[in-house]
């Protein structure tokens, strides 16, 4: 069974989208194993988003997210990091299919609501940042 890591971002957060978001991928037949929401340090959002760092939209992105609470959560399922991925859609809701939380919230390309881990790896180093008790 494979675990990812998902935060609903804070514009989906001051939008009141959480209770939505969360319903879709459980309505999925995903299967929600923890949540916290949080406001997250500048070091916690720098470790996140390590292998952004030096990326021009690095400390924009570090900013964006530390600037009010997120949602934190671990959901399981069979292939669930690839299937959250597609179901979140693509970074640049421009880009994102109409259907995708992204394509259907997501205000800009930095304010695009929710993010999700793209690999096992990347989804065990994730969840050790945001539930370090798990
Ligand atoms: N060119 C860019 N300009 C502005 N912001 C960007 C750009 N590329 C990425 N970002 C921001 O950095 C985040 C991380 O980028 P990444 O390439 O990991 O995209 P992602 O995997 O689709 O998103 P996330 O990691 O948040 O799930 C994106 O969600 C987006 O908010
Ligand atoms: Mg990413």
């Amino acid at each position: 069974m494979e675990r990812t890591l998902v935060l609903i971002k804070p514009d989906a957060m001051e939008r009141k989208l959480m209770g939505e978001i969360i319903s879709i991928y459980e309505k999925k037949g995903f299967h929600i194993s923890a949540l916290k929401i949080v406001k997250p340090t500048k070091e916690m959002a720098e470790e996140h988003y390590a292998e952004h760092k030096g990326k021009p939209f690095y400390e924009n992105l570090v900013s964006f997210i530390t600037k009010g609470e997120v949602c934190a959560l671990v959901i399981e399922g069979e292939n669930v990091i690839e299937a959250v991925r597609k179901i979140n859609g693509a970074t640049d809701p421009l880009n994102a299919e109409p259907g995708t939380i992204r394509g259907r919230y997501a205000l800009s390309k930095s304010e695009n609501a929710v993010h999700a881990s793209d690999s096992i790896e990347s989804a065990e180093r994730e969840i050790k940042i945001w539930f370090p008790e798990l």
